[in-house]
């Protein structure tokens, strides 16, 4: 029986990866930093991983000290370990960067295999922000370390826009620009499908996204139509949303960072391969009966 370490486990995607993993066979140890987050149901109708788990490492990944033999044993790593909010204590590189080096290190150590790490896609269109930098600093050590890899490139998640059906039933939305940028969201579920591919494959890269592709505003359409509830809605002009991020930057480096991420993304289509057959109606529905 093939042992995995997944990094990230309690993430909307790790959790989904774990499940994946399990589902064909492998034995599976999760790198856990907060013992009530492995205990609760996942963010997102991601799935509970306590009764999934065989072994739990309780580690920081940020202290190197606390991974010690944490890749013993390992046939393969999976990591979706990053951090996608500020924790006002960590940068990216910390926890991106420095954080999956630390798990690198041991897996060199212990003679693991293979290396899936998961960054993002078109990330040479978004070196502008710290996240993608971080996350791109750690692929070229990766694919520079003497061990097998495989970075997968995905799309946005399910996940970042769970909240569409909940602001739509609370009355206010809003985006950047004019809301016509096309992108493709792919559910947990069908990129863990990818990520285990690519953990028994040879591919060194992979770009995905999910079924169907939307702009910004069909997704916000699809999510007023399913809460059944017509929101204010209002589109803030990029010189705006320009100057709220250069102005917020003066004060909060972290917050500066996810508001220039989110209007990067408002300024250019990203549209990868497609994959999957997760419908982001159907999720939507779940989301609104999640939120009532
Ligand atoms: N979300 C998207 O749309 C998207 C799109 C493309 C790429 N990505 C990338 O995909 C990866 C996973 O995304 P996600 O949405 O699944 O993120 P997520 O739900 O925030 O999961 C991140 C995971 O990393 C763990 N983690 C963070 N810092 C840690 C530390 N110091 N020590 C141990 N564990 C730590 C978190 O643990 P806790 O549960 O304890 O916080 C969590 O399990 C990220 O690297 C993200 O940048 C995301």
């Amino acid at each position: 029986m093939k042992k995995v370490l997944v990094a990230g486990a309690t993430g909307y995607l790790g959790r989904y990866a774990v499940q994946e993993f399990k589902n064909r066979g492998y034995w599976v140890r999760a790198l856990v930093r907060n013992h009530e987050k492995f205990k609760q149901p996942g963010p997102w109708l991601a799935p509970s991983i306590d009764n999934l788990v065989d072994e739990v490492f309780f580690a920081d990944a940020t202290k190197p000290e606390t991974l010690a033999g944490i890749g013993e044993g390992i046939d393969v790593v999976f990591s979706s370990l990053g951090m996608i909010k500020p924790d006002f204590v960590h940068t990216n590189f910390d926890v991106d960067y420095q954080g999956n080096m630390n798990i690198l290190e041991q897996a060199l150590k212990a003679g693991v295999p293979k290396f899936v790490y998961v960054s993002v896609f078109d990330a040479h269109r978004m070196m502008n922000i710290p996240n993608v930098q971080a996350h791109e600093k750690f692929v070229r050590e990766l694919q520079a370390a003497r061990i097998e890899s495989a970075v997968i490139r995905p799309n946005g998640y399910f996940s970042e826009i769970g909240q569409f059906v909940s602001r739509a039933l609370k009355g206010f939305m809003f985006w950047v620009g004019d809301g016509y940028q096309r992108q493709n969201p792919i559910h947990g579920a069908d990129l863990a499908k990818v990520c285990v591919d690519a953990a028994e494959g040879s591919e060194r890269e992979v770009e995905v996204g999910g079924p169907e592709v939307f702009t910004y505003r069909e997704m916000v359409d699809l999510a007023i139509e399913i809460a059944g509830n017509q929101p204010m809605l209002l589109p803030l002009p990029f010189w705006l949303a320009d100057g709220l991020v250069a102005g917020v930057g003066l004060f909060n480096r972290d917050v500066h960072d996810v508001a220039l991420f989110a209007t990067t993304l408002s300024r250019i289509d990203i549209v990868s391969p497609k994959y999957g057959t997760h419908r982001l109606r159907d999720f939507f529905v779940q989301c609104k009966a999640l939120a009532t």
